[in-house]
């Protein structure tokens, strides 16, 4: 695996691969790699001939009161996971050659990023969408990947592929989750030991929402009630929001709609806020 430090370099290499008429897959990623992370790659893996994998932790999308600073990284860890996977290319890009001095540009899906997270967290997916399109057109991927988990990203990332006609596939893998159920994240490293117990509790909750769901119940509210009933029952969490919303839009549902539902959450375990979600 070559780690590329300069995006022209990265351009040349994508380049040279298109030229030849091969596939290139795409992870874009904020390093402090788990399994979530490596589903992605072996998915790129299996459906390209050459696969590209970005770290880069994009001040963009973090607010000054956010964790920036503290955000996890270990690049010697993530660079040994990746070689494992059989990565061909590490991009790892500085801040300053992403943002120079002069940098005035940015992108912005304007109605899908109004709800949600972006109701918590008003100046994140501008943040994303700007290095996310700076991304695809340093490593021009035939397919780009990104996890379920982050539902809102996800959506928001295929609005902006098609509204500006970039041709690129994206793709959108199933949540990994640990053991009892917790979905896999870099903030969970900011858990201790009580805080990880009790962070199963989105997850719960979400089981929650699904039981009432396969049993009939249909009526939004109903399903939210019961699903706060569940994370009250952790002393240290705190909801930030529990949505259902649909799929397609993002505008928020009074009944399920099978098919096109999101249910989602975002929860503070003492100081880390946690998001998680379930399509139904
Ligand atoms: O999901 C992430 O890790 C980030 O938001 C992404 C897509 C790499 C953009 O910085």
């Amino acid at each position: 695996m070559r780690i590329i430090y300069s995006a022209d370099e990265m351009q040349q290499i994508a380049n040279k691969y298109r030229e030849l008429g091969k596939k290139i897959g795409f992870v874009p990623t904020m390093g402090y790699l788990h399994e979530g992370h490596l589903s992605l790659v072996r998915k790129a893996k299996e459906d390209n001939d050459v696969v590209f994998v970005s770290i880069f932790v994009n001040p963009l999308q973090f607010a000054p009161n956010e964790d920036l600073d503290k955000y996890p990284r270990d690049l010697r860890r993530d660079e040994e996971l990746l070689k494992e996977e059989g990565v061909d290319f590490l991009f790892y890009p500085a801040v300053e050659k992403m943002y120079p001095d002069g940098f005035q540009t940015y992108v912005e899906v304007e109605k899908l990023t109004k709800v949600l997270e972006g109701k918590s967290r008003p100046t994140h997916f501008k943040g994303v969408t700007t290095v996310v399109l700076k991304l695809f057109n340093i490593t021009k991927p035939h397919r780009a990947y990104f996890g379920k988990k982050d539902a809102q990203q996800l959506l928001v990332i295929r609005r902006m592929v098609k509204d500006l006609n970039l041709d690129i596939d994206v793709v959108g893998m199933p949540i990994v989750r640990e053991e009892d159920g917790l979905a896999m994240s870099s903030r969970n490293k900011y858990l201790n030991e009580e805080e990880r117990k009790q962070a199963v509790c989105l997850y719960k909750s979400l089981k929650k929402a699904e039981e009432l769901i396969n049993s009939g119940e249909t009526d939004a509210k109903e399903i939210i009630d019961e699903m706060k009933k569940v994370i009250k029952s952790y002393p240290l969490a705190e909801i930030d929001y529990i949505s259902i919303n649909r799929l397609s839009d993002l505008e928020e549902l009074k009944t399920i709609e099978k098919g096109n539902t999101l249910v989602s959450l975002a929860v503070r375990i003492g100081q880390t806020r946690l998001i998680d979600n379930m399509w139904f």
